[in-house]
Formats: structure tokens, sequence, C-alpha cells
């Protein structure tokens, strides 16, 4: 057997159980040297690994929380169906490095390689936009459209389906858009190359900040700009 230093940091319990699971199931290739975890690996689709969470095991499928058609959660778990792949990619790589903080996704970008990263990332890119209905009652102030135009427009696009300069945020949940602009303006999310969204998101108020994401969380998902 070849070394996998990867594997016995981090699942060795978990992979090994599988491993011995199909081997008494009689699938006797799982159980010879040909059928190592670099293999497996490699050959794990970015579809399986939403379904089954790669090498960190169940809890950590994808599907749990982003729904099983990448819908999102319509709470704190954004839609990932129709992102650009590039951008995708890049948060995994962000999270795993801590550039963006979160407990959670650091640990599920952690247990895939990058390789892994751009195939999941590319599933869900693949994948028609779709999101949960927003559920809300409140109203939208006429100024928000207008206030969204002149602030954001340029680089998220009209109706907020993204361009090469930023990433859809139509149909997003809007407690999950809150929280990115909150994460902003205290530079606990400091992930843009040229902090952009930090300064941006530092000139909104409060108030400005939840019409904002209320207004873009209605707005119906649709096929994002095709520069990716
Ligand atoms: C236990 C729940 C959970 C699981 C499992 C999970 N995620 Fe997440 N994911 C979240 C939450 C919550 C956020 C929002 C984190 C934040 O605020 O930065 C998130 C954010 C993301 C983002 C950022 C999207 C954006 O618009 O910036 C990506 C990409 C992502 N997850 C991909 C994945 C992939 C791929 C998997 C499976 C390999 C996965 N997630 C598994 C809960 C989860
Ligand atoms: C100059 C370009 C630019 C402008 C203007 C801009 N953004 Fe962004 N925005 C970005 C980029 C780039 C990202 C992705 C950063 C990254 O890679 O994580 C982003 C990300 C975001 C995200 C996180 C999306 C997600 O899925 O996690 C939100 C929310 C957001 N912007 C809201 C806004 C709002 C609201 C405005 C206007 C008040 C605005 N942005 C104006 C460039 C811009």
């Amino acid at each position: 057997m070849r070394k996998h230093p990867s594997l016995h940091e981090h699942g060795p319990a978990n992979f090994g159980g599988l491993l011995l699971a199909l081997c008494a199931m009689g699938l006797t290739t799982a159980c010879t040297d040909r059928m190592d975890s670099s293999d497996d690996r490699f050959s794990r689709s970015g579809e399986l690994i939403a379904m089954s969470g790669g090498e960190g095991g169940a809890r950590y499928a994808c599907g749990t929380c982003h729904g099983v058609r990448g819908e999102g959660n319509g709470f704190d778990a954004p839609r990932l169906a129709g992102l650009p792949a590039g951008y995708l990619q890049k948060q995994m790589e962000d999270y795993a490095t801590g550039l963006r903080p979160h407990e959670v996704m650091r640990d599920v970008a952690r247990f895939l390689d990058s390789h892994e990263r751009v195939r999941v990332a590319n599933h869900y890119a693949a994948l028609p936009p779709q999101a949960l209905s927003p559920v809300t009652d409140e109203t939208i102030a006429a100024a928000t459209p207008r206030l969204y135009a002149r602030a954001c427009q340029q680089c998220h696009g009209v109706d907020g389906v993204g361009t090469a300069n930023g990433p859809p945020l139509n149909a997003q949940p809007a407690f999950y858009l809150i929280q990115q602009l909150q994460d902003w303006q205290v530079s606990k999310r400091r992930n843009d190359g040229n902090h952009v969204m930090l300064k941006v998101a530092q000139e909104l108020k409060p108030e400005e900040v939840r019409q904002l994401s209320l207004y873009l969380a209605g707005i119906p998902p649709r096929p994002a700009s095709p520069v990716r």
C-alpha cells in the first residue's frame, strides 16, 4: 500500500470502515491495492462528492445543507446551483485557508483536495439555478432597487444575476446575504482581492443591508451571465 498522508490525517476510520464494508460484501476489487484511496479519490465525481461529502463522510454531504438540487436552505446555507464554477471553487479554497472564516465550511473544504474542489464546483455550476421561494411580508422601499443599481449593479449585474466581476446575488437567502455584508463590515470575511466588498459594505447602513438583502432574495433565479 502506498502512503496517503492526508487520508491518515483526516479520515482513516471512515475510509477504512468503508473499505472493510466493501470487502465484507465480497466486492474484492475494493480490497486490492489497485483501488487505493488515491485512485478512488481521483475517480470521485463532483456529483458523488455533493451526495457523499467525500472523505469527510455523510455529515459533510453538501446536499444536507445546500439542498439536493443546490437550492440552498433558505436560511444560512446559500444556493450553489448555477453559480460560476470559478467563484465556487475560490470560495472552497478560501474556506480551507481560513481567509473566509467559517467552521463548518472550513472542515468541509479541508476534507476535499484541490481536484475534488474543482469537480464539485463544476457540478454545482452546471445545475440549473434554483432556490426556495423567499418568505417575507416586508415591503421593499422604492429607494432599494435604485441603491442597488447605483452601488452594486456594476459588478453584480442587472437583477443581481452576476457578471465577470461579481457573483450572482439573486435568489440567495436574505439571512445569508445579510450575514455576508455584516461579516465584511467587521472585516471577518476578507477574501475579495482588492477589498471592494469591504469598502462597499462599510458604507451601508444596517437598514440598507437588510433592504438590499430582502430585495435580492426576492428576485427569482435565472441563468447567470455566461461569463465564468
Ligand atoms: C452542515 C452544513 C453544510 C454542509 C454539509 C456544506 N455546507 Fe457549504 N455552506 C454552509 C453554510 C452555513 C455556508 C455559509 C457560510 C458563510 O457564511 O460563509 C456555506 C457556504 C458555502 C459556499 C459559499 C457560497 C457563496 O455563495 O459564497 C460554498 C461554495 C459551499 N458552501 C460549498 C459546499 C460544498 C461543495 C459542500 C460539500 C462538499 C458543502 N458546502 C457542504 C453549510 C454547509
Ligand atoms: C467593484 C465590484 C463590486 C461592487 C460595486 C459590489 N460588489 Fe459585492 N462582490 C464583489 C465581488 C468580487 C464579490 C466576491 C468576493 C469573493 O470572491 O469572495 C462580491 C460578493 C458579494 C456578496 C457575497 C455573495 C456570496 O454568494 O457570498 C454579497 C452579498 C455582495 N457582494 C453584495 C453586494 C452589494 C449589496 C453591493 C452594493 C451595495 C455590492 N456587493 C457591490 C464585487 C462587487
